[in-house]
């Protein structure tokens, strides 16, 4: 298979730099300390059923690419959640449960977080009630209560479910376990991301003294990408080149590191990419981005479909891969770079080049899956 024969067949929307980039590990490890990572794999890697996810080679593509290496970490295999929020929301369940039975846990969720927290509830015998907006597919709000979970649907967008949630919990007593941070609420979030840095520690186990040159990290409220920075500082001794990635319909990343501070954005149109449509990149994350990413880009919905087609039948790789929505975006945004001279040369991809993406998700939305590999 030719990739690039035609050219330009791979489209990104916004290419920018940061120009406040200055990565400063120390400084990255006040907002996620090395304990507060080290607390999380010492927890999680006892849980049942624990074990690293893949780092798949995506050697095709390499080839294809001109460059060293691509690993992909398949986060399709994580527990039965089939995505890395399983780390996160239910570690932060069991940190902010500290072994009592009694307690009710409740979120507002696109989807995969609300799963984690219904599952680490499920997991510690705790009773859970998660709220969705009327833009959550039926299947992912199945998927919750099939774990146990109350799901309670709220008109308008996650937004609102999430000002509902608030009201709600607080009537009730209820303890909220979100994975956004706002003032006063730092701790729970702090845990979620501190459960997502496992995956970079087992990719630094896996590397095999393979360095990485650039990492391409999603990202919707910025956590996953927050605490994967948090884990480079934290395991790896070179610093890759960061790229942050992101629906061009909510770059809010994107759009913060261009002013150098939190700018929020107004949805208009909700991205296939659900799990990174959102509109404001939360508080602890940003104290680790703003500094630490080198580009971000921002990419339209068009080559979702194909992208996440041409993993499942293993053009990519020597093995099929199972990758949902949020899980194609680090390798379309890198064909569309390389495509790119000027940007490959500005971003250094070269034939030395060791790219890490990362494959947030499988089908956890098994008829949507289906619906756009069949596209
Ligand atoms: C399923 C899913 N949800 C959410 C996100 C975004 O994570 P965060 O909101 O922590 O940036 C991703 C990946 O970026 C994802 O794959």
């Amino acid at each position: 298979m030719t990739i690039l024969s035609n050219g330009h067949l791979w489209r990104y929307s916004e290419f920018i730099s940061n120009k406040n980039f200055s990565f400063r590990k120390e400084q990255i490890l006040k907002s996620l300390s090395k304990k507060e990572i080290d607390d999380a794999y010492l927890s999680i890697k006892k849980w049942n059923g624990y074990s690293p996810t893949p780092l798949i080679n995506l050697s095709k593509l390499s080839k294809e690419l001109n460059l060293n290496k691509i690993f992909y970490k398949d986060e399709s295999k994580r527990f039965s959640l089939k995505s890395f929020k399983a780390l996160g929301g239910a570690y932060a369940v069991e940190k902010i449960s500290k072994g009592n039975k009694d307690i009710t846990v409740s979120t507002a969720t696109a989807g995969n977080h609300g799963r984690s927290v219904a599952w680490g509830a499920k997991r510690l015998g705790l009773k859970c009630k998660i709220f969705i907006s009327e833009f959550v597919s039926d299947a992912r709000g199945q998927a919750m209560a099939n774990l146990g979970a109350e799901i309670i649907k709220v008109k308008g967008n996650y937004e609102n479910s999430l000002i509902e949630c608030i009201k709600q919990s607080t009537e009730n007593g209820w303890h909220i376990v979100q994975d956004v941070a706002w003032d006063n609420y730092l701790l729970v979030p702090k845990y979620t991301m501190a459960g997502y840095s496992v995956m970079m520690k087992e990719i630094f186990d896996q590397l095999d003294n393979n360095e990485i040159s650039h990492i391409i990290l999603q990202a919707g409220v910025g956590g996953m990408a927050g605490a994967m920075i948090a884990g480079v500082a934290r395991y790896l001794k070179n610093i890759p080149t960061i790229i942050v990635v992101e629906p061009d319909s909510a770059a809010c990343v994107l759009e913060s590191i261009k002013t150098g501070k939190i700018e929020k954005i107004d949805i208009k149109r909700e991205s296939l990419m659900g799990g990174m449509s959102c509109g404001e990149v939360s508080l602890v994350p940003w104290e680790i981005i703003k500094n630490s990413v080198n580009y971000c880009i921002s990419l339209p919905d068009d080559d979702i479909a194909k992208t996440m087609r041409l993993l499942g039948n293993a053009n990519f790789s020597d093995e099929k891969i199972i990758a949902g929505e949020n899980s194609v975006p680090g390798v379309i945004s890198l064909i569309a770079s390389c495509e790119d001279e000027k940007i490959k040369k500005e971003m250094k991809l070269n034939k030395d080049s060791n790219v890490l993406l990362i494959g947030c998700e499988g089908d956890t939305d098994e008829k949507m899956y289906k619906k756009l590999i069949n596209q």
